[in-house]
């Protein structure tokens, strides 16, 4: 073992010769080791060519970390498996999921990521209450530790080792429609007319599986598609952006290019006789390309020229972990069992049967029987395999530099690893229409925040099973504040499009979306000024708030510096119980974002009154937000001219408003525009200041800015400024 000191802070500990997994943004090459006995907090033990770290925790020590994982925002009382996984029950006992990040905070103490691309089995105070023991699956692999007690320059450290998040274009903060599947596009644009026809405005609509010919993908079924060029271009100009899924299965058929292209240059993984790995996913029989392979990158980045050519910048690429129904030998054994029963009374054989069907997908004997030619050497993919939804996306990725470069794109992957947040984003994954299943959203929004991946979300209103209309609002009131705010559902499900229930709710919901584009101004500038300064864009309480209440409280959150988001998520529910730290907060319980129904409240514990169709946030003490007043259909509709600021304002507060063009990168080289406001408490009322920095290339468009600020009794004051 050896080790090199990185920063002030930071010391890579390596074991053995670690796959180099592209997780940091590093030069390796540059650094200086020594050898080392011992790494700081843990000890070592090796066993069967693993390795064992156990780091002993005290009472009070709170862990917080790995990215996409269940169980509890602190993560103690609990085993998790870092080991890519398309499984759709969420329920609590479930180790893995689809992400690997493995990150940790010890709160107060220090942090560590651990570089390693195969399985790791985190055991966090579940084994032994007094310990986390770490069981890696290799001797080779790296481990840093960041050697601070604070946690906010943990999580920097990290990010300033894995890179800064990824920035989506701003049309990716509006509201987004998913659904298993809208088949066709007459059934889509009869989505988008009801959209605009019943004035709730949305952004993106979607398409699964549905719009390929036979689950091929890069091809466009073109009975259900006819002149999909036109379609694409009529839904730009209604306002909507389409969001296509990209799997990575190839599918076995002579004459599909995707396919004849893979074979004829050896594109695809190899089994351990050397030929084309196969495995069976919505298509039937299919190859997986090797990602890991930079041609292969390369020939499969360039192939979403077939969407972008046509304006399109929005994707997800799922099933990349990559998800294996069954293969060809293991059904045919499956079926050989149900054949031998056909002639028996079948009794207590239909219950061994039926669950055999299901383990069926996934095994981890399949990931041991396929490799990847990577360019440091042939790997299995069980040794790595927490790698391929990256480099899936790194390939479509490195397309988009070529293909449309200064663009951005919204890319959603299912798989991730760590350092997947600088080049694109994850959403949750297979979800449930289960009230339970919003707090697992809440608290994987802030995990994996604390991860780098700060424009995040889940499926609202719950994928699997069927959803309420109670469920639905509740979901979209949290989804309000989510970075990611996409409704989606699977098929055979009840569907959860806005007016899917009755005209109470839909009422309610657009309501609820509107709320969320008058907050874009906020939304949007706090995102760049958390990326700028790498503090997650949603926080837990404990970043921002000392006392011992706020370090369990996993149900609230902050959204950006100033607003708090305590969200309802019980059923039936007229209300909820709220802890106010540190400070005063002013309560806008928003049921329609014009009118303000607000309060001031004294730091403390309360329960707070919000009925179904009442949003209920809280803004901090001496801070401000911007909200954009003017109702829109979709972002980039009309250009702002008037910006309210809301504030509660007992000393002073400041706000950082930015804007952009929304769809490059030409922000880096100055073409955005700030505005930093700042409102001062002064005798009988405010001093208002307004300072712009804008560039000669981009220049702000708003004209005026209207003041509305509370003081401590929640008097209002008002001023109208020209800028
Ligand atoms: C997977 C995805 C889901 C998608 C479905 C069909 O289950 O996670 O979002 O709708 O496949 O493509």
């Amino acid at each position: 073992m050896k080790k090199a000191k990185l920063t002030e802070i930071t010391t890579l500990y390596r074991f053995g010769i670690p796959f180099e997994t592209d997780a940091t943004v590093f030069k390796k090459n540059d650094l200086t080791f020594k050898k080392c006995e011992k790494i700081d907090y843990f000890s070592i033990t090796e066993k069967e060519n693993k390795i064992i770290l156990t780091l002993k925790l005290f009472k009070d020590d709170k862990v917080y970390g790995l990215g996409e994982t269940l169980g509890s925002l602190n993560k103690r009382g609990k085993v998790y498996k870092l080991y890519a996984t398309d499984d759709p029950i969420h329920t609590p006992e479930k180790d893995a999921l689809y992400g690997s990040h493995p990150f940790v905070i010890i709160s107060n103490k220090f942090g560590f990521f651990i570089d390693y691309p195969g399985e790791m089995i985190f055991d966090i105070s579940y084994t032994k209450l007094d310990k986390m023991i770490i069981t890696i699956n290799s001797n080779n692999f790296d481990i840093y530790i960041f050697d601070t007690k604070k946690d906010v320059e943990v999580i920097r450290e990290y990010l300033k080792l894995t890179g800064k998040p990824y920035i989506p274009p701003k049309w990716a903060f509006g509201y987004q429609q998913c659904r298993w599947s809208y088949p066709d596009a007459e059934t889509i644009k009869e989505v988008a007319n009801n959209f605009r026809k019943r004035n709730i405005p949305c952004d993106a609509i979607y398409m699964d599986i549905d719009y390929m010919e036979n689950y091929k993908v890069f091809t466009i079924d073109e009975n259900k598609f006819p002149n999909f060029p036109e379609f694409v271009s009529e839904m730009k100009s209604m306002g909507f952006n389409l969001v296509p899924i990209v799997d990575p299965g190839v599918k076995i058929e002579k004459g599909y290019d995707v396919y004849e292209e893979g074979i004829k240059n050896e594109y695809f993984c190899k089994d351990e006789n050397d030929k084309n790995f196969v495995a069976t996913v919505w298509p039937g029989y299919t190859h997986f390309p090797d990602f890991l392979n930079p041609e292969v990158r390369k020939w499969w980045g360039e192939k979403y020229k077939l969407f972008t050519d046509l304006g399109i910048t929005g994707f997800w690429n799922d099933m990349n972990e990559p998800s294996i129904f069954f293969v060809p030998k293991t059904l045919k054994e499956y079926l050989k069992k149900v054949d031998k029963l056909k002639e028996k009374e079948v009794g207590l054989e239909f219950f061994m049967i039926k669950d055999e069907a299901v383990s069926l997908s996934n095994r981890r004997e399949y990931y041991k029987s396929f490799y990847h030619n990577t360019p440091q050497g042939k790997y299995s993919n069980d040794e790595i395999h927490n790698l391929y939804g990256y480099y899936m996306t790194k390939a479509t990725v490195e397309g988009f530099e070529k293909i449309i470069p200064n663009k951005r794109y919204l890319l959603l992957s299912r798989s991730s690893y760590a350092g997947h947040h600088r080049i694109a984003t994850i959403w949750m994954g297979d979800n449930m229409s289960w009230w339970e299943h919003m707090l697992v959203n809440i608290r994987m929004l802030q995990s994996l925040n604390l991860s780098g991946f700060f424009y995040t979300g889940a499926d609202i209103g719950g994928f699997g099973s069927n959803t309420s209309p109670e469920l639905v609002i509740r979901w979209m009131q949290l989804g309000v504040f989510s970075p990611l705010y996409r409704n989606h559902s699977a098929l055979g499900t009840r569907h959860q499009e806005p007016w899917a229930f009755d005209e109470y709710t839909e009422e309610i919901l657009r309501n609820t979306i509107k709320l969320r584009y008058a907050l874009i101004p906020y939304l949007y500038s706090e995102f760049f000024n958390s990326v700028d300064s790498l503090i997650p864009f949603i926080s837990p309480l404990f970043l921002y708030f000392n006392d011992e209440i706020s370090k369990n409280i996993e149900d609230q959150f902050m959204v950006g510096n100033s607003i708090m988001a305590t969200p309802v998520i019980q059923p039936n529910a007229k209300g909820r119980y709220v802890h106010l730290p540190e400070h005063k907060w002013l309560y806008w319980k928003v049921s329609n974002y014009k009118y303000r129904n607000v309060k001031v409240y004294e730091p403390g514990d309360y329960y707070i009154d919000a009925d179904l169709n009442e949003i209920p946030m809280f803004i901090k003490e001496n801070s401000l937000i911007v909200l954009n007043e003017e109702e829109i259909n979709y972002i980039n509709e009309k250009s702002i001219k008037e910006l309210t600021v809301i504030g509660f304002v007992t000393d002073s507060g400041e706000f950082t408003y930015f804007d952009d063009d929304g769809e490059t990168y030409n922000f880096k080289n100055g073409k955005y525009v700030k505005i930093n406001i700042s409102v001062k408490k002064i005798e009988n009322g405010y001093n208002y200041e307004i300072e712009k920095d804008e560039s000669e290339d981009f220049v702000s468009t708003i004209e005026i800015i209207k003041f509305e600020i509370y003081d401590e009794k929640g008097e209002k004051y008002t001023e109208v400024l020209e800028i």
